[in-house]
């Protein structure tokens, strides 16, 4: 151990791994080192999605980072004594994680900083190839910058996969005394942890992107909308827009240029329903958040009635990127219409989860069995959940099926936000169907009939089935149900205002489709999902 200098650590301040005990091995390792004379710099980093790993402790040595983990604080007197701020051998040491397979094979793009930089210092930022994209968007004709990103192929990353250019153009065009950014940091999706990640871990990146969609559409103010159960990500964006402030990054001239951004936080109470655009967008003006009729599209009326680009962390995020290195450069990855990379959060019953950023076209088998390693149960993995609460279920036979927007589409399935919930064969899919019906009752903005009634018809409908499965006398009366189910997934669809009574039909849908026998008379006991291991909690 190099006594006297000051050795950094870096010891992730993200809330997946504060969550798995990062505050207390920080404190701990500032506490123990002491004892030993050593002084040491802890720098809380992000993640890097690796969470089964975290705290994932890494040591600046002089032969790079070296990485320990998963660190307890029962364990570091000895990992010290050992030599760990040294990088001694433990049955820990990970090593150098940039040489780490489940890094090192992975895409990262949006994410390169993620786990790299410490997200409160600029320079830091700086000195990893940030606000490149900026320099050279200030270089650029807003209308040359729209064209890249249109170029690039990028879509929206938040749900509904809209082309980010042609939303840009649309506000572009419009001729209004002010224009807005609404970044959407509502981040509602069960098992979708990646927005949170990189405000917590490289806000900057975020910051820059809103800051290039300002200069770009003609927009003065942006708004980040967060749900206020993201505290750490709170933190971390005061800090990064302060520091952006004090710089020239943000203001009245940026970077000298005579244009003007700012940047606010609004935080959300917490209601589903809020990451949808609209009701984001009533939300942000002070009201309860209910969903607008559409149009006029927020692109020509939004925030206080002005033009406003709404777009998603990852897509505001991943802009930076097609500025910096340009648009053919980011649309060179992906496949098809899906272009570019996609952070996918692999989440539930598996025995890795974290982040994974690949281009498109990565197949479920290759997230759930390469990257996840299977279930954490060990049991056999019986079906994903892409695509948040309102995704389709998707059976093993399935597992084939690549993850990019028109692949999943033929599927009656759909990407959303990229998260992936992985369930063993204990799954009773009939429980999983109420349970989206339920999570529509009570998410409900309550402003249209098929979606505020029908949602609550169909929980008791399903209570009905479930119910009706011990009784193998009730055949024709449950062939009957299920048929009702089916058109009640009709008008849900064919009749709802918004997404969320709109595309709860798709897990109770494949749920039917890929899981009939869960519904019928005789199906196997319903089994605990309680008894797997958090089998749809959000990760963090
Ligand atoms: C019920 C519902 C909830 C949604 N929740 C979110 C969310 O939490 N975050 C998000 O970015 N988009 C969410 N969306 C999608 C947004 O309405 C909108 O399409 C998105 O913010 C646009 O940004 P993008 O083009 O960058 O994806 C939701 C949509 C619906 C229907
Ligand atoms: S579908 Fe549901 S959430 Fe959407 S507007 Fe109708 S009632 Fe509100």
């Amino acid at each position: 151990m190099g006594r006297g200098s000051v050795i950094t650590v870096y010891v992730p301040g993200d809330a997946g791994a504060s969550s798995l005990g990062a505050d207390r091995v920080a404190r701990a390792l500032e506490t123990e080192a002491g004892k030993r004379g050593q002084q040491v710099r802890i720098v809380r980093n992000g993640s890097r999605g690796m969470y089964w790993l975290e705290p994932l402790v890494e040591v600046v040595t002089a032969a790079g980072r070296v990485a320990y983990g998963p660190v307890t604080v029962a364990q570091l007197p000895k990992l010290l004594d050992a030599g760990m701020l040294d990088g001694a051998a433990h049955e820990l040491r990970l090593g150098d994680m940039n040489r780490h397979p489940w890094l090192a094979s992975q895409q990262r793009l949006t994410g390169a900083r993620l786990g790299v930089v410490d997200p409160a210092s600029l320079d830091d930022y700086l000195a990893h190839g940030g606000y490149a994209g900026l320099q050279n968007a200030l270089g650029m004709l807003p209308a040359e910058i729209v064209r890249a990103v249109t170029d690039s192929g990028l879509r929206g990353r938040g749900g509904a996969a809209f082309p980010t250019g042609i939303k840009w153009q649309t506000v572009h065009d419009q001729r209004a005394g002010q224009k807005y950014i609404a970044c959407n940091a509502d981040e509602g999706d069960s098992g979708t942890f990646s927005d949170r990640m990189l405000m917590e871990g490289d806000p900057f990146a975020l910051i820059e992107g809103m800051t290039i969609a300002g200069i770009a559409v003609g927009a003065t103010q942006g708004y980040i909308y967060l749900r206020i159960e993201y505290p750490h990500a709170a933190r971390a964006l005061a800090r990064a827009l302060q520091a952006a402030r004090q710089r020239g990054y943000l203001g009245s001239d940026i970077l000298g240029s005579g244009r003007r951004f700012d940047v606010a936080v609004r935080l959300g109470a917490g209601a589903y329903i809020c990451g949808e655009e609209t009701s984001m967008l009533e939300s942000l003006e002070g009201r309860r958040g209910e969903v607008r009729v559409r149009p006029p599209l927020p692109a020509i009326k939004g925030l206080f009635g002005q033009p406003t680009v709404v777009n998603n962390v990852v897509t505001l995020a991943t802009v930076p990127v097609v500025l910096a290195r340009g648009a053919a450069f980011y649309q060179d990855f992906g496949v098809g219409r899906s272009r570019g990379t996609i952070p996918l959060q692999l989440a539930g019953n598996v025995k890795q989860g974290g982040l994974v950023e690949r281009a498109f076209g990565l197949t479920v088998n290759q997230l759930v069995y390469d990257y996840g390693g299977g279930s954490a149960t060990g049991r056999p993995v019986r079906a994903v959940q892409i695509g948040g609460p309102l995704g389709a279920y998707l059976p093993a036979a399935r597992f084939d099926t690549p993850l990019e927007y028109e692949a999943l589409a033929a599927n009656n399935a759909l990407l959303g936000h990229g998260g992936v919930v992985v369930f063993d064969d204990r799954v009773d899919m009939a429980r999983m169907a109420r349970y989206a019906l339920e999570f529509c009752a009570v998410e409900s903005c309550g402003k249209c009939t098929p979606c505020r009634i029908g949602s609550a018809r169909g929980v008791e409908l399903v209570d009905r089935i479930i119910a009706g499965r011990a009784d193998a006398t009730r055949n024709g009366a449950q062939q009957a149900d299920l048929a009702l189910l089916d058109e009640l997934c009709d008008t849900m669809f064919n009749g709802s205002l918004c997404g969320l009574g709109g595309m709860t039909p798709f897990p109770v849908r494949s749920a039917l489709q890929y899981f009939r026998e869960d519904f019928l008379p005789g199906a196997r006991a319903p089994n605990s999902i309680a008894a797997g291991p958090a089998a749809s909690v959000k990760m963090g």
